[in-house]
């Protein structure tokens, strides 16, 4: 039994190494509970349905999501609107199709299976409007800058007066926590900028948590299957490892001892 509660001592240390690694990534970012790291990370629904309605109402002007449908917020795991809920959002944005029997392209209201309209033609048209700067999609963006979901809460946070010594050009801003310091894109985000229908006050702070656990979501939509995953293959393994200890209690039992 000794022997059995050390391997059980070795594997919860081992397990609680794995979460502290989690913790203990760059101190310098703003800190702020997100409800879906850990084992037993779960998303905010709330705060995924007030995420999305931070993305569409602001960031949405500039920046695409070109990988996501509109169904895709009615699905498990996700914001989970409903249906029709979802189906009332798709259908306040307009797609082009076609071409129709006259061989001519027309407009028609978004459908679920419609992906989330782009706020630009194209790359280059993007850059036009935005003094050269690309504002990037928006689909993984929290997998593909090094701190996630930390470095984009805080950036969105980080906006500050450029301090003496520092010049910035025509449309250039400064943001303590952007590579450099010199962003492109105008502090997105001021108090009360939209108004949540849930009553939650539309702090900078608050938006900035919800839209970016909304893009957590959007670049790992399968977060809560997979830790649900992982927590059903550590039950097991605990198991396992029980049995097989007593097994080869067992077995051995019938071996005498030299001592
Ligand atoms: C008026 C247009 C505009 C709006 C609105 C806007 N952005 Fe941006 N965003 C940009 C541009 C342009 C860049 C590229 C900046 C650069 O490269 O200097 C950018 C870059 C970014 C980056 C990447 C920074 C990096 O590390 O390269 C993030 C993250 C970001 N935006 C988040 C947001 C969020 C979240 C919102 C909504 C709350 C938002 N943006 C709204 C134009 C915009």
């Amino acid at each position: 039994m000794k022997k059995f509660l050390k391997l059980f001592q070795i594997v919860t240390l081992l397990l609680l190494i794995n979460l502290q690694s989690f913790a203990a990534e760059k101190v310098d970012y703003l800190k702020t509970d997100w409800s879906f790291k850990g084992l037993f990370g779960k998303f905010d629904r709330a705060s995924l349905q007030r995420g999305y309605q931070v993305y569409t109402e602001v960031c949405a002007a500039c920046h695409s999501m070109k990988y996501l449908s509109y169904r895709n917020l009615a699905e498990e795991g996700g914001p989970e609107f409903s249906v029709d809920q979802a189906k009332a959002i798709a259908a306040s944005f307009e797609v082009v199709d076609g071409p129709n029997a006259d061989g001519e392209m027309f407009t028609r209201p978004a459908k679920l299976s419609d992906k989330f309209v782009m706020p630009y033609e194209n790359e280059k048209a993007a850059q036009a409007a935005n003094g050269g700067a690309y504002p990037p999609d928006m689909s993984v963006l929290v997998k593909a800058r090094g701190g996630g979901v930390d470095y984009i809460y805080s950036l969105l946070q980080g906006y500050e007066e450029a301090p003496s010594g520092i010049t910035l050009d025509e449309g250039v801003h400064y943001n303590k926590f952007m590579y450099g310091n010199k962003i492109k894109m105008a502090a997105p985000l001021s108090d009360g900028i939209v108004e949540y229908g849930d009553g939650t006050i539309a702090s900078v702070e608050q938006m900035s948590k919800d839209v970016t656990s909304f893009l957590m979501w959007a670049a790992e939509p399968h977060l809560e299957a997979r830790h649900k995953m992982g927590f059903k293959a550590i039950v097991y393994l605990i198991i396992l490892t029980t049995l097989v200890y007593f097994s080869m209690k067992k077995i051995w039992s019938r071996v005498k001892s030299e001592v």
